[in-house]
């Protein structure tokens, strides 16, 4: 039974945790490289016959078990776990999800199936603004406690940081209660959590026909209201074909700009929206989608410090073209592979799943995936000086896997859960 002793988690008691035998030991890195880019993804560090130590909150050292007699971390260990059979990975890193929402949406999911497409849906006022009116209805404290098994759900599958969005309020007043439950989220669970403050992410009802009066609203009224509160990391817009266009997206980013809150936005997913390049000119720290990116899009991404994402879960569960990844990591760039977990699009969190979509549709080696989902998503969380790879000094966020021939094996054997036990903080938090 997997269950989370809050108490015990926030109080970080300083614990020494040694785990000897690991049969591997998956990205080892120091703790400089903030990102891995191009050829680069193609090689995976790891360390056969292993130990790891951790102090407290943080991973304290790790070697080959030979040398563990002489490690000077190896004095007044609390706990020894044997790993023996198993490996031990870096914590998934989710840098982009939507798992505050109300209810679900599986009744679309047959029109879906008819062939009625994602905009078509939109239109008739189903998909966004049909969780707009669910999350409407639902109190806060309902919110949290769906929120909350959706939280442990995705840290029972391996996932150590999540980034969360707002954008089913798409009104003042429902904007903030995301936004609150979230900063509840953030306090009371240990897994590292960002907001996002999404409140272009549809056309409410009542402004249809007035989308400008609706993107003036997000501008005046919620965004200095969401930085006042402090209740935002990032701010996104759904820039594309049917929703946002780079006009308004830019002033949004604008104001955001002057509120010191850094982008991560939707882009290109249903069009050559020109959302990478509004991204772009106010330094993104992520651009997200990117199923309609071309060789300009391409060109302008080498040039910047954005992270581009891509989001297969979408693309699989919506039926739709899948983003040219290969060609993007062969040009060099960076890439991350993120959930999108939400109601509508891709109702899963699980990372897994994710890195197995990242090979099989994408032609990504299993080397490349696992960078994808979690030290480039990290980066996209602005959050790799911290979590996305074993590095001496990085907080103690990994799993052991269940008995495991390979790492190859994780993307190969999809479906299945390979998670034995997870550490978050340098706590066990299951078993
Ligand atoms: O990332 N693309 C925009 N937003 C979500 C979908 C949200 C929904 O349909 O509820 C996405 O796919
Ligand atoms: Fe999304």
């Amino acid at each position: 039974m997997f269950t989370i002793f809050v108490s015990q988690i926030i109080k970080a008691i300083q614990m020494k945790i040694l785990i000897k035998n690991i049969k591997e030991i998956i990205e080892v890195d120091d703790k400089s490289r903030l990102k891995v880019s191009g050829k680069d993804m193609k090689d995976l560090q790891t360390m056969e016959h292993a130990y790891l130590i951790t102090d407290g909150e943080w991973i304290a050292s790790y070697g080959l078990m030979e040398n563990l007699e002489q490690d000077s971390h190896y004095k007044d260990i609390s706990e020894t776990i044997d790993a023996t059979g198993k490996m031990l990975f870096p914590s998934f890193v989710d840098s982009h999800t939507h798992l505050v929402y109300a209810g679900s949406r599986e009744i679309e999911y047959g029109d879906k199936i008819r062939g009625l497409s994602y905009e078509e849906i939109a239109k008739r006022g189903g998909g966004i603004l049909n969780s707009a009116k669910l999350l409407h209805n639902t109190s806060e404290d309902d919110l949290y406690a769906q929120a909350l098994v959706r939280i442990n759900d995705i840290i029972a599958m391996g996932t150590g940081a999540v980034e969360i969005k707002s954008g089913y309020g798409l009104s003042l007043e429902d904007e903030l209660k995301m936004l609150r439950v979230i900063r509840r989220l953030k306090e009371n669970t240990p897994i590292t959590i960002k907001a996002n403050f999404l409140g272009a992410h549809a056309v409410p009802a009542e402004y249809k026909g007035k989308q400008l009066a609706y993107v003036d609203m997000v501008i005046n009224e919620m965004l200095p209201k969401v930085a006042e509160e402090k209740l935002a990391d990032f701010v996104d817009v759904f820039c594309d074909k049917g929703f946002f266009t780079v006009d308004e997206t830019d002033r949004i980013l604008a104001k955001a700009a002057e509120y010191g809150l850094r982008p991560k936005i939707h882009a290109n997913e249903l069009d050559y929206s020109g959302g990478i390049q509004v991204g772009v000119k106010y330094n993104a720290l992520s651009v997200d989608h990117l199923e309609f990116t071309g060789d300009t899009e391409i060109e302008v991404l080498l040039k910047s410090e954005t992270m581009p994402t891509m989001l297969p879960g979408a693309a699989f569960f919506l039926g739709m073209v899948y983003g040219p990844a290969r060609k993007m990591i062969d040009a060099g760039l960076p890439l991350a592979l993120a959930s999108d977990f939400n109601p509508g699009s891709s109702p899963s969190g699980n990372m897994q799943l994710i890195v197995a979509m990242g090979c099989v549709k994408y032609k990504m080696l299993p080397e490349e995936v696992i960078y994808a989902t979690t030290i480039n998503t990290a980066y996209a969380m602005g959050v790799s000086d911290e979590l996305g790879s074993i590095a001496v000094g990085k907080r103690a966020n990994f799993w052991l896997s269940k008995p495991m021939p390979t790492y190859q094996y994780l993307p190969y054997s999809y479906g299945d859960n390979k998670v034995d036990t997870v550490f978050l903080n340098g706590k066990r938090i299951n078993k």
